[in-house]
């Protein structure tokens, strides 16, 4: 049976009860939600409620409709970045982002649209706030940054960023892709205005998931107009959240995985989950550090880190050693730049990547052991 440690792409296998959740829904009640009275429609249209309570409840939003749901961590940035920014902006970025920040914001800059500037971290991948202090000096419209690395792992001090952000009246958008079930986050106590999220990773639902968090006083332009299901005879979006910032049919049959995952999740823990992942980290960076001729990316301190574990063998570039693990030992992982190219600039593995091992919650210290078994007998 197949390895997989590809976690931080999405998670597998999910908990029992989603897969339950989808046969279940798939089966019974799948079909278009408020768009007509009958029963299975209005079943339909709870499971969205039902998704929506659960997300402002585990991440302590201000009400359930300010959770927009998406097709995953992607469009929920692209809806935030693009509703939000305007001609002439300034917005702050950093090294660190994945393509789903990059590209939107470096298209707008290449266009002539905003002005960007893009923090360098440390090598180890934290952000100086001092550096954010800098660029702050100019007005800024947006500052957006990932909660921690796909590459690195090295999780960011959000609350302090926020703070600092907001304070300067800039509006705070944090990818929380790999963080989102994996730490606690509080939008609140965090200062977040805007939280994009996946469904799919740590919070255990089917892929086609994620949200996107809009505190009160964060005003977005729609991006997607359409059917909302009510107020049918307005000519433009009507303006009642969540259904402003989602027309058309919603990704229902998603949602109801997802909230069985965030069931099982909140009954489960977080902390948990995390330290299991963290324990498997640490037992894989200690063995790899044995093998001649392997180098270890990321920090050593595991409070500040998520369990992504990149890393890179000098003899073989990574998408062969990735494809040798795939083929000759079914083991799954993620070689390559992981769509974050700056930072693997920043690391020198630009443009060969790294291997990057993600452990999740089902993995055991015996699948580890087995991963370092295969990567001894490959750099012999
Ligand atoms: N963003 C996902 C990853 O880091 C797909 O692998």
């Amino acid at each position: 049976m197949t390895i997989y440690l590809d976690n931080a792409a999405t998670t597998h296998p999910k908990p029992e009860v989603v897969y339950r959740a989808l046969d279940h829904f798939a089966r019974s009640e799948m079909a278009n939600p408020g768009r007509a009275g009958h029963r299975m429609s209005l079943a339909a249209e709870r499971v969205l409620d039902d998704t929506r309570h659960r997300l402002n409840q585990f991440f302590g939003g201000s009400s359930p409709e300010r959770w927009i749901l998406t097709l995953n961590c992607t469009d929920a940035l692209n809806i935030a970045i693009k509703g939000l920014v305007a001609q002439g902006d300034h917005v702050i970025t950093t090294n660190l982002e994945h393509n789903s920040i990059s590209r939107p914001l470096r298209a707008m800059e290449k266009a002539g649209l905003i002005s960007l500037t893009r923090i360098e971290a440390d090598r180890d991948g934290t952000l100086r706030l001092e550096d954010l202090e800098k660029a702050l000096e100019r007005p800024t419209k947006l500052v957006a940054l990932t909660h921690a690395s796909n590459v690195l792992g090295t999780v960011q001090p959000i609350p302090a960023i926020g703070a600092l952000a907001r304070s300067r009246g800039a509006t705070f958008l944090v990818d929380a892709a790999q963080t989102a079930g994996v730490l606690p986050i509080n939008v609140a106590a965090a200062n977040i205005d805007l939280l994009a999220l996946a469904g799919h990773k740590g919070l255990f639902g089917p892929v086609g998931t994620g949200s996107l968090y809009v505190a009160p006083g964060i005003n977005l332009r729609p991006w997607r107009e359409g059917g909302t299901g009510g107020d049918s005879s307005s000519e433009t979006q009507p303006t009642l959240m969540p259904y402003y910032l989602e027309g058309g049919t919603p990704n229902v049959l998603g949602a109801a995985g997802l909230s069985a995952g965030l069931k099982w999740l909140t009954e489960f823990g977080v902390d948990k989950i995390h330290h299991h992942e963290v324990a498997l980290s640490q037992r894989l960076v200690a063995g790899l550090r044995g093998i001649p001729g392997v180098e270890v990316f990321g920090i050593d301190d595991w409070t500040r880190r998520v369990a992504t574990i990149p890393f890179r063998l000098e003899t073989l570039p990574a998408t062969e050693l990735g494809g040798i693990l795939d083929q000759a030992f079914d083991i799954a992982v993620r070689p390559g730049l992981h769509c974050a190219p700056y930072v693997h600039k920043a690391l020198g593995s630009y443009p060969e990547g790294l291997l990057r091992v993600s452990p999740g919650p089902f993995n055991t210290e015996e699948q580890i052991d087995i991963l370092l078994g295969a990567i001894r007998e490959i750099a012999a």
